[in-house]
């Protein structure tokens, strides 16, 4: 690679630029695409030198690319993480932390508001290979402290939640793992490190999907982990080199680009999210409102303490149950429904139906989660547009 330029004491939105960009020959200002899986050597005897680690530079796409490493500093820059990984999706990235660090005999804590695929893993898949699991509300920290256990190894959440935006206090439970020798682990792919950034607050490990607001635009998938040195030589490494979930370069050169206007889009989402959830506070057909930088919102102050914006989802109750739920997402005409978010195009879904599905009932409950609940990733439209669609939609409902 040729000429770098030298990051001094570069700010976030800096670093969201230009952190991590290396050059080829060629000079380029947009940084590179590396489409490609192999690497060629000069000699037999300089392939013999990189295998051994005797000298730097790539070997095969698996274990490393030079667009791929772009995006992986770039991540860690902005999180204030020691180094990254980057992954084929979000779920690559969560999967790999638990199966690279646990074995047969280690236990983990987990917050019960989470992703659905999230859950799966810890509740279907560790407990195959002898891994025990407890699931706590996260939003007591004194849970989290009782279910401690001598072998527990990894404590997980996701914080704010999926779909109910419930908050977890990073710091009291990274405190809580500290006391016990455990790391903690945080989804970060709701807030992004735009608005919160896990690590500040004592988090061990950060976990993203970029599929969300890291890509924006809602094009292609991707995930990355944050660790500090030890977690990558010790666990995530090799796991990652021998298994192959690596993200392909195109998808981490779309996701490095993205993160130069994930301020000001951030920002933007926000914005608008906020009008969105004002403007559903005042309607007489939602029964509850849920967004963390609104004063109603039960864990406002926490959300206020650890994250710089509040995120672009708002989720609400529609009344009427699943009946008006759905008239009102069939009837709106400029949101979409779709499962996805952290779009540039705000989209409408209904957990109960499709993200949660999977759960029981009792456990959708134990989450917040009914027949009327509707979650709205806000995008990147004009609000009064939104709010218009949404008005006429709710008269439906
Ligand atoms: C909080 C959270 N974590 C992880 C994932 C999984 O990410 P991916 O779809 O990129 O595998 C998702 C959504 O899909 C999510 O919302």
């Amino acid at each position: 690679m040729a000429t770098n330029k030298k990051p001094g004491k570069w700010k976030k939105r800096t670093l969201a630029v230009r952190g991590g960009q290396t050059r080829s020959p060629f000079q380029e200002t947009s940084e590179g695409l590396f489409l490609t899986s192999g690497y060629a050597y000069e000699a037999a005897e300089e392939a013999e030198a990189r295998f051994k680690g005797e000298i730097g530079g790539y070997q095969y796409s698996r274990f490393g690319n030079p667009t791929v490493s772009m995006f992986e500093e770039r991540m860690a820059l902005l999180e204030g993480a020691p180094v990254g990984r980057a992954t084929a999706t979000g779920m690559a990235a969560v999967s790999a932390v638990l199966l690279s660090s646990l074995r047969t005999g280690d236990h983990i804590v987990a917050a019960k508001a989470m992703f659905g695929s999230c859950l799966h893993v810890v509740e279907q898949i560790l407990p195959r290979f002898g891994i025990g699991y407890s699931l706590v509300d996260g939003e007591d920290s004194n849970a989290w402290e009782k279910a401690m256990k001598p072998e527990t190894r990894l404590l997980f959440l996701e914080t704010p939640s999926n779909p109910t935006l419930s908050l977890v206090d990073i710091a009291a439970v990274a405190k809580i793992a500290d006391k016990h020798g455990a790391r903690l682990a945080v989804d970060n792919a709701f807030a992004t490190p735009a608005l919160q950034r896990p690590m500040e607050f004592g988090a061990h490990i950060v976990i993203h999907s970029s599929t969300k607001y890291i890509d924006g635009q809602g094009r292609a998938l991707g995930g990355v982990i944050l660790c500090h040195q030890d977690f990558l030589n010790d666990h995530l490494q090799v796991f990652l080199r021998n298994t192959g979930p690596s993200i392909s370069p195109f998808n981490a050169w779309l996701h490095l680009k993205s993160l130069e206007t994930l301020d000001v889009r951030m920002k933007q989402h926000c914005e608008n999210a906020l009008k969105v959830a004002d403007f559903l506070a005042g309607h007489n057909k939602v029964t509850r409102l849920l967004y963390p930088f609104r004063p109603d919102h039960p864990q406002h102050n926490l959300a206020r303490a650890q994250m710089d914006g509040g995120g672009g989802v708002v989720t609400f109750d529609v009344a009427g149950g699943k009946k008006a739920a759905f008239k009102f997402a069939n009837a709106l005409k400029l949101i979409d429904i779709s499962n996805n978010l952290g779009d540039a195009k705000t989209l409408v879904t209904h957990p109960e139906t499709t993200t949660h599905q999977k759960l029981t009932q009792e456990a959708r409950a134990a989450l917040g989660i009914n027949s009327g609940t509707l979650r709205i990733s806000v995008g990147l439209e004009d609000a009064d547009d939104l709010c218009e669609d949404l008005d006429q939609a709710l008269k439906v409902a």
